[in-house]
This record gives structure tokens, sequence and C-alpha cells, in this order.
């Protein structure tokens, strides 16, 4: 079953602008994610390296590089598409999990999935 849940405004999500963080259960593990906005349309991801299981960004929700085009990991300078995650450059070793969107009235929200899911409160 799949549910939508809001996230934040869609005012928060500036292009290649900062990022807003938010938590989610992946396959049984607390991890945390990220939402960007790129060319216009809104993207998430688990921030989770696929180099080594580091979260990309060492200044907090900063993902995007110098040219507002990739998000880099911090740590040893992997590259990522921001629409896709796919890997670019770097140490990554395939894409980042992608979390699906939608963006309505001005809210965005995430979708679940069978291997990820809200955290319990
Ligand atoms: S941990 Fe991300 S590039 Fe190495």
């Amino acid at each position: 079953m799949q549910d939508l849940l809001p996230l934040c405004a869609s005012s928060d999500l500036v292009d290649g602008g900062r990022a807003v963080p938010f938590d989610v259960v992946f396959a049984g593990m607390t991890c945390r994610a990220f939402a960007v906005r790129f060319q216009g349309q809104v993207h998430a991801y688990l921030n989770r390296c696929t180099h080594i299981a580091m979260e990309l960004d060492y200044q907090p929700d900063r993902f995007f590089d110098d040219t507002g085009n990739w998000l880099l990991c911090a740590t040893h300078g992997a590259a990522y598409r921001p629409d896709t995650g796919e890997c670019a450059g770097g140490p990554c070793r395939g894409g980042l999990v992608k979390i699906e969107l939608s963006e309505s009235g001005g809210v965005v929200r995430w979708h679940t999935a069978w291997n990820l899911q809200p955290l319990a409160f």
C-alpha cells in the first residue's frame, strides 16, 4: 500500500538550493533522506552515499555543487545526477536510492513503498 505524506511547502525547495531533510524507515532501518528541487522538479533520495554508507552532506542540507548541476558526496566527491540519482563520477557504485515525490497545491509529499515507511511514533 502506498501513502502520500506531507514533507514540506513547495516554497521550501528552491532550484539548486538547500535540501529539506526527512527521516524514513528503509528496509527496516531508520535513514535520513533529503528533497531538492532541480530544473523546476522536486526529487528525493536517501542520504546515503553508494561508495560507503555515509551521509552525503558535510554542511547540513547542502548537496549541490557550485554549479548547481550535481549532487556531491562531501567525503570523497562522488557526483550524482539530481534528477535520477544516477552516479556520474567519483567512487560511487550505482545510483542513490530514489524516493518518489509529488507536488500539488503548494505542498510536496513523499510516497511510501513496500520497503520505505514513515518512522513509527
Ligand atoms: S563516502 Fe561518498 S564518495 Fe566516498
